[in-house]
């Protein structure tokens, strides 16, 4: 006989059931993959994600995957199609944060060496999403191509960089593109001119549901010099005005060209503003930095009560920049 004062029993013996279905859908995922996929291929369980973000919070991957070629990373994402397991796809993590009970199902990694190629021909630098910006710009500097010097300083891969038309100094990621090269879901490859590609303010909606492979990019034919001294000069700006502790980059998007999140919290005086050890940096005010010991829960927190001030004070919605992704614990 059920006791009278248990109280909805049902939907927490739901959830264990649901939880172990789960983990039996992850165990045969795993072993399918290990059977079709080759030995060059990463395959893990249980991964912690932390450490492959910039702002080193969030729980697990139940599964984390390296492809090692295109055919690979095909097969993996036929697999998980089959089996109804979610696919996310991790860049450098930087611009990411991952809540605390991790990401369920597969995350793929584009680091394996086949996807981080960086070729130059004359004007144009073909270059794999796992590259990352940083070495993007400094072999185009060597080959005397300009154009790219803004890539140096955004701690991502291009991957990402397509993804989120990530920008600094005034460029953005598709100012630079020629070409893309993508893969749809169902593992079929897409070569696309950019100027097909529709994109906005930090977003390509494409790559919310096709996966980039890699880009060709323009530079322009320069003397090196000219190129290094504006790359120092960029560099210098975000020494000096940008954070060096973890962080996920800019929390928000800028509400308005006029009005940049960074400036409006610093004039709500948010700077030094703290849920745990999550903080908003006080060198720029849309960076908000891990002191060392938070938790997504805590970063979480804080974005919701400086969205709570932006709203009552200023009457302005901010919208996070920041992918936010996974459960909680
Ligand atoms: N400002 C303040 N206080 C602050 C921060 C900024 O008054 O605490 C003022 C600055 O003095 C400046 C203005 O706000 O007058 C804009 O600041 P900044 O030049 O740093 O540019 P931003 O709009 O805050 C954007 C990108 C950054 C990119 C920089 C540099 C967005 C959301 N952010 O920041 O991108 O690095 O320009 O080009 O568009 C990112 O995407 O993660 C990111 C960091």
């Amino acid at each position: 006989m059920k006791n009278p004062l248990r109280l909805s029993p049902e939907p927490v013996e739901a959830s264990i059931e649901a939880a172990a279905a789960h983990a039996e859908d992850i165990s045969n995922v795993f072993r399918d993959l290990q059977i079709v996929l080759p030995p060059d291929t990463v395959i893990r369980r249980d991964e912690p994600l932390a450490r492959r973000t910039t702002l080193r919070v969030g729980g697990p991957a139940d599964l984390y995957i390296e492809p090692g070629s295109d055919n690979a990373l095909a097969s993996t994402l036929e697999i998980a199609h089959l089996r109804g397991i979610p696919v996310f796809i991790l860049g450098r993590g930087s611009n990411l944060l991952v809540r605390d009970g991790g990401i369920r199902g597969i995350v793929l990694s584009l680091a394996h060496p086949h996807f981080s190629r960086i070729e130059i021909d004359g004007e144009r630098i073909t270059a794999g999403a796992g590259a990352r910006l940083k070495n993007i710009a400094h072999e185009a500097r060597r080959a005397g191509m300009g154009g790219l010097e803004f890539f140096e300083g955004i701690p991502g891969s291009l991957g990402g960089a397509l993804r989120m038309n990530a920008g600094a100094m005034g460029a953005w990621t598709f100012d630079a593109v020629e070409e893309l090269r993508c893969m749809s879901r169902s593992g079929a490859i897409l070569t696309l001119p950019a100027r097909e590609v529709p994109v906005e303010y930090r977003a390509c909606p494409l790559l919310q549901t096709h996966i980039a492979l890699g880009a060709v990019l323009r530079g322009r034919p320069e003397d090196a010099d000219a190129i290094r001294s504006r790359m120092d000069q960029f560099s210098n700006k975000r020494w000096t005005s940008q954070p060096n502790q973890p962080s996920a980059g800019c929390t928000f998007k800028n509400p308005q060209p006029t009005l940049p999140a960074g400036r409006l919290l610093d004039e709500l005086g948010l700077k030094g503003a703290r849920v745990g050890d999550a903080m908003v940096s006080d060198v720029h005010a849309n960076f908000f930095v891990n002191l060392g010991q938070a938790k997504a829960a805590d970063i979480l927190a804080l974005i919701e009560r400086v969205r709570a001030r932006a709203r009552e004070e200023r009457g302005v919605e901010l919208e996070t920049e920041v992918e936010i992704v996974g459960e909680d614990a």
